[in-house]
């Protein structure tokens, strides 16, 4: 008779498998670099901001295992460079997290808003467009499967004023990932992930490092009872970068937010 088995739990989900991170010198990136070298990964970092970068290398002490290239996630040139330099390297590459982008949501008015202003505030969906178009090759070769996960934010649902910008290059995050799911599957899934209220003061560059400065209320406002940390998404996205954890799983958005918009909102 045919018995189903009970499996082991993955120990190194990620074992031996690379993973392309952008803007993965600090904040959630560098949250979601450190939990794939934890889960056995071998990470190639992209920053603009070569510091950071060197600083996490410094720190890691892991040089078999990890790679920084300075990257501008939207200019092509740079994205094609970072690609080739991570298959120089490792050989290969399983996963991509397109994580780069302006944290800040808040913008002037529309009326004052330049074009530039808001072209600068869609740079995560410019980046996750080049860096899925260059890294989407290799990804396909990956045995067991590849895996994009996109950053977007709970504000592709929810806003406040002034954030028509960033609002829409999350919105866009999360429909491009349906759409790639369709194109790139069944060989690439791709999933997404909208943070909430992550606090990343701790994860930056070392002379910008500081704890957090919370509030009680800030915790206490979200029904999770505390504000989000990089390590909230990053397990999230080790899960999703694992063949053997979520190879059914592709098109989707998860919302980790601490139950935030799960919330009644009346006054
Ligand atoms: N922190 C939050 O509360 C929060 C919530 C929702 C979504 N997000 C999203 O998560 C992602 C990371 O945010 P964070 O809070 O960790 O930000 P952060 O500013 O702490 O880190 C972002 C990193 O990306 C790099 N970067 C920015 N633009 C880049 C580019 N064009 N090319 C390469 N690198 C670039 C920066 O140098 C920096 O190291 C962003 O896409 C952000 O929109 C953050």
């Amino acid at each position: 008779m045919l018995v189903p088995d009970i499996l082991p739990w993955p120990a190194r989900p990620l074992d031996g498998r690379v993973v392309l991170i952008t803007g993965g010198a600090q904040g959630i990136g560098r949250g979601i670099a450190q939990a794939v070298l934890g889960a056995g990964g071998r990470v190639a970092i992209g920053d603009l901001d070569a510091t950071a970068g060197r600083a996490c290398l410094a720190e890691w002490q892991r040089p078999d295992d990890a790679l920084f290239r300075r990257l501008d996630a939207t200019r092509e040139r740079s994205v094609a460079a970072f690609v080739e330099a991570a298959l120089a390297r490792f050989g290969r590459i399983d996963g991509l997290v397109n994580n780069a982008g302006i944290a800040d949501p808040h913008a002037p008015p529309l009326p004052a808003l330049d074009w530039a202003a808001w072209n600068r505030r869609l740079s995560s969906l410019h980046g996750a467009f080049l860096c899925s178009k260059h890294a989407l090759p290799a990804l396909s070769r990956s045995e067991g499967g590849g895996a994009v996960v996109n950053i977007a934010s709970t504000r592709a649902h929810q806003s406040e004023p002034h954030s028509e910008a960033y609002a829409a290059a999350k919105g866009g995050l999360v429909a491009f990932t349906h759409a790639l799911a369709l194109s790139a599957g069944p060989a690439v899934r791709v999933n997404c992930i909208s943070p909430g209220w992550i606090a990343t003061d701790a994860w930056r560059a070392p002379a910008r490092r500081r704890r957090p400065r919370l509030s009680r209320s800030d915790h206490a406002q979200h029904p999770a009872g505390r504000v989000g940390t990089p390590q909230d998404i990053a397990s999230l996205a080790v899960h999703l970068l694992a063949p053997a954890l979520s190879g059914f799983v592709t098109g989707q958005e998860f919302v980790v937010d601490g139950g935030m918009t799960r919330k009644m909102q009346y006054a």
